[in-house]
């Protein structure tokens, strides 16, 4: 056989357990020289595994790996992962944040003269270069800390592509898009593209499944830990792989919305931050709010200012009537107030601690009312919380950091909805979950709605914002363009009012201010 026809990486019978849990019970994964390859699969359904055996993180218990037909030796060396041309962007992305972009592209591989002097001339020219052929537009002497999230991405995507060498090689990425908004997916794609040009492939894991129908050419999909199928992508359809990867219909995607109460219960005047400038709310029992717009334009600042986590530098805010002074965390907490951040896994989630420590650690007393909580009940309380989030696995005494990324996010959501807050705050609550975990979600969500709880979601998720909330605010440049409810409240509008270009006006929403610029 010529090397051509030889799979690029050809995985058989992977096996993988952690002290007892099968992660990996035979993962087959077939990558053709040159495709983009999609790897789908629930949260905990292996795939990051899959992707650290190869990488050489986890030694496998059994199975074989193939890299154009040659034998991987197992356990992999990441000497030999790096020599058989694997390259890998992790679901946690490493990059080195106070370094340049120039020092995260050429780290480790300076071209060196006499006296192992750099050659920073040639080595910025080289990275120009690189940039500019992927068409990213950024000072390669920036520290990548400084750079707005998607180019971030795309620095991390090159970095991976660059260790290849522009040889022929694998690029795997572990969900690079999960915390990217839809224009920079589509920038992300466009450089997947670039390098399947030059006869490298790519191995892309994502939740979202018409990200996986747009850019790949096949995909395999994991069920516990098995290969339950790989298919050609245009010969499939969304429903077809969903219904692969839950092993059963996927069903209603969306509950219907319980009408709000016209009860207040929180107040948000003129407020103003570092990005947003003049934005104004009154929030119902009940009630889910959206807020969305384009990166940078201060929808997700909102939830943290109201939450007093980023400093408010003007206007106020009142609950039942009550005016709140200055904002802070403990404060908003005390008037039953509660914040799921973003980037859960780093600023809500202890990943040493047990699940049940993780899920018990906000204080308790403080919506219980009772003082204190009986350990046995705790427990199964507990257990019932990540049974009814369908947590994998649902063991109170697993540690949150030994989960898989979706996992963790939703033992770090109960945590909070537990607490069936007055006002809840949300930023992208579903990021990084799967497509059946996201139903999950929404039908909880709707259910401590329909309990009395209003809830603010600021998202770049267009169409889950235009299925659950009664209104949805869009802002630019800190400032609101338009309240969308009822009729207008659709995915195909917010798009509309969020690419608008600037200077046209939108209507106000009923019982909403319209602020004026
Ligand atoms: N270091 C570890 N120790 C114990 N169990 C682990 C460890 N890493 C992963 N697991 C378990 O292995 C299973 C597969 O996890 P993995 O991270 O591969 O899932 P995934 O498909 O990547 O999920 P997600 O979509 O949520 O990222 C899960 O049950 C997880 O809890
Ligand atoms: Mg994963």
């Amino acid at each position: 056989m010529s090397e051509e026809v030889e799979p690029a990486l050809d995985v058989r019978g992977l096996v993988k357990t952690f002290s007892g849990v099968l992660a990996l019970r035979g993962a087959d994964l077939s990558i053709r020289p040159g495709e983009i390859h999609g790897l789908i699969g629930q949260n905990g359904s292996g795939k990051s595994t899959l992707i650290k055996v190869l990488s050489g993180f986890h030694a496998p218990d059994r199975g074989e790996v193939r890299v154009h037909g040659d034998v991987l030796h197992l356990p992999v060396r990441p000497a030999d992962a790096a020599r058989y041309r694997l390259s890998f962007m992790h679901q946690e992305l490493s990059l080195a944040g106070g370094m340049s972009v120039l020092e995260n592209l050429r780290l480790g591989r300076f071209k060196t003269g006499l006296g192992w002097k750099i050659h920073w001339k040639e080595e910025s020219a080289r990275v120009s270069q690189m940039l500019a052929e992927f068409g990213i537009d950024v000072d390669p002497h920036i520290a990548v800390d400084k750079l707005p999230q998607a180019e971030r991405a795309l620095v991390g995507f090159l970095r991976a592509y660059h260790q290849l060498d522009g040889e022929r090689g694998l690029l795997v990425l572990d969900e690079p898009t999960s915390s990217l908004p839809r224009p920079a997916v589509s920038r992300l794609f466009d450089a997947m593209r670039v390098v399947r040009r030059h006869g490298t492939a790519v191995l892309f894991v994502s939740h979202r499944i018409e990200e996986v129908m747009e850019i790949t050419d096949r995909v395999t999909v994991l069920r516990d830990g098995a290969s339950v199928g790989t298919l050609v992508t245009r010969d499939s359809s969304e429903d077809r792989l969903v219904a692969l990867l839950l092993g059963a219909e996927l069903g209603r995607m969306y509950p219907t919305r319980v009408k709000a109460s016209d009860r207040a219960v929180m107040t948000v005047n003129h407020i103003r931050g570092s990005v947003v400038r003049d934005f104004s709310l009154e929030l119902h029992r009940g009630e889910i709010v959206g807020a969305t717009g384009l990166v940078g334009m201060g929808h997700d600042e909102i939830p943290y200012l109201m939450y007093g986590a980023q400093p408010l530098l003007g206007g106020r805010m009142l609950i039942g009537g009550e005016d709140l002074g200055v904002p802070t965390p403990g404060r908003m907490r005390g008037h039953g107030v509660c914040l799921v951040p973003a980037d859960r896994a780093r600023s809500s989630g202890v990943p040493r601690a047990t699940l049940m420590e993780n899920v018990t650690l906000p204080a308790l007393g403080q919506f219980f009312h009772r003082g204190y909580v009986h350990h046995g009940r705790e427990r199964s309380f507990v257990q019932a919380l990540l049974g009814r989030f369908d947590v994998r696995p649902a063991q109170p005494a697993a540690l949150l950091g030994t989960l898989s990324g979706g996992n963790q996010q939703k033992t770090l959501l109960a945590k909070w909805l537990q607490l069936q807050p007055r006002v809840l705050l949300l930023h992208e609550p579903t990021q990084g979950v799967d497509i059946g975990a996201r139903r999950d979600i929404f039908a909880v969500l709707r259910e401590i709605a329909a309990s009395g709880t209003a809830i603010f979601i600021a998202s770049a998720e267009y169409e889950d914002l235009a299925n659950i909330c009664h209104a949805v605010a869009v802002l630019r440049s800190g400032r609101l363009v338009t309240w969308l409810r009822g009729e207008d409240l659709t995915e195909q509008r917010i798009a509309e009012q969020c690419f608008r270009p600037v200077g046209e006006s939108g209507g106000a929403g009923p019982g909403h201010d319209e602020e004026e610029e």
